[in-house]
């Protein structure tokens, strides 16, 4: 669905990704561990068309996404929930799912019908739904965030970092709700520093350090490396 090969991306003279290669099926949930600064946020950047790669391919559904705009990747189903979550604080929850629907605007019915299934998989969203986003705790904004994406409806979801600054029951929480994404169809390529929970519910993964991918396998594999174990899971 997915391939990333020898994609490198650069910031002025510095190389934050150095040939990097990455696939992702159909159906998988793959992660992307990594520790502050390893490269994950701006491969997903390259993969959205926020950050032009210096060189390499990126292929989705078999067409070269490089150098495409961010638009026209979105319509070609890859959509982005960064890291900052990128919300409008001052409109409702509601409204904030809604312009996650822009692409699709025109079918009114698919758009409720979307948003329902928001609802049901973050019941607090339909609670809160004429509050202010920017009234929201930091994990329902996160569940927001992520809801927002969900409305585009995605064949691949880039999750960065979704689990960053929540109490540990909701991370848990977190990580049950990107099971079932994707169990229900969407492809998800999810980046995390909470190694241990992202590899329970991953399928594969890849491990970055200073912009290259220094080990990759499946996720028994990469839970019983001891190089991923020491550095990210701490035993
Ligand atoms: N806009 C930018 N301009 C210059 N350097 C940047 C920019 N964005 C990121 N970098 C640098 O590129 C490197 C990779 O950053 P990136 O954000 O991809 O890391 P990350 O793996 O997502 O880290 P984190 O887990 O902290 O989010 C870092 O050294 C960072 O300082
Ligand atoms: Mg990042």
């Amino acid at each position: 669905m997915l391939s990333l090969s020898n994609v490198s991306v650069q910031y002025g003279s510095f190389t934050a990704v150095k040939d990097v290669d990455i696939s992702v099926d159909k159906g998988e949930l793959v992660v992307l561990l990594g520790s502050n600064g390893a490269g994950k946020s701006t491969t997903f950047n390259a993969i959205s068309g926020l950050q032009k790669p210096g060189a390499g391919n990126i292929l989705f559904e078999g067409k070269a996404i490089n150098g495409l705009a961010p638009d026209k990747i979105v319509k070609s189903g890859i959509v982005q929930c960064a890291e900052d979550r990128k919300l409008f604080p001052q409109m409702s929850v509601h409204q904030n799912l809604i312009m996650g629907a822009y692409v699709h605007r025109k079918n009114r019915k698919q758009v409720k019908e979307s948003v329902e299934s928001v609802y049901h998989l973050f019941p607090i969203l339909k609670e809160k739904k004429e509050q202010a986003a920017g009234s929201l705790s930091g994990g329902q904004q996160q569940m927001l965030a992520i809801g927002r994406a969900l409305m585009a409806k995605p064949k691949l979801l880039l999750l960065d970092e979704p689990s960053i600054g929540l109490a540990p029951l909701i991370v848990e929480q977190m990580f049950e709700v990107i099971q079932k994404i994707n169990r229900d169809g969407t492809t998800v390529l999810l980046a995390e520093q909470n190694a241990y929970a992202a590899l329970k519910i991953a399928d594969r993964g890849y491990v970055f350090e200073s912009g290259s991918i220094v080990v990759k396998g499946s996720s028994d594999e990469l839970l019983a490396n001891n190089t991923v174990r020491k550095a990210y899971i701490g035993a």
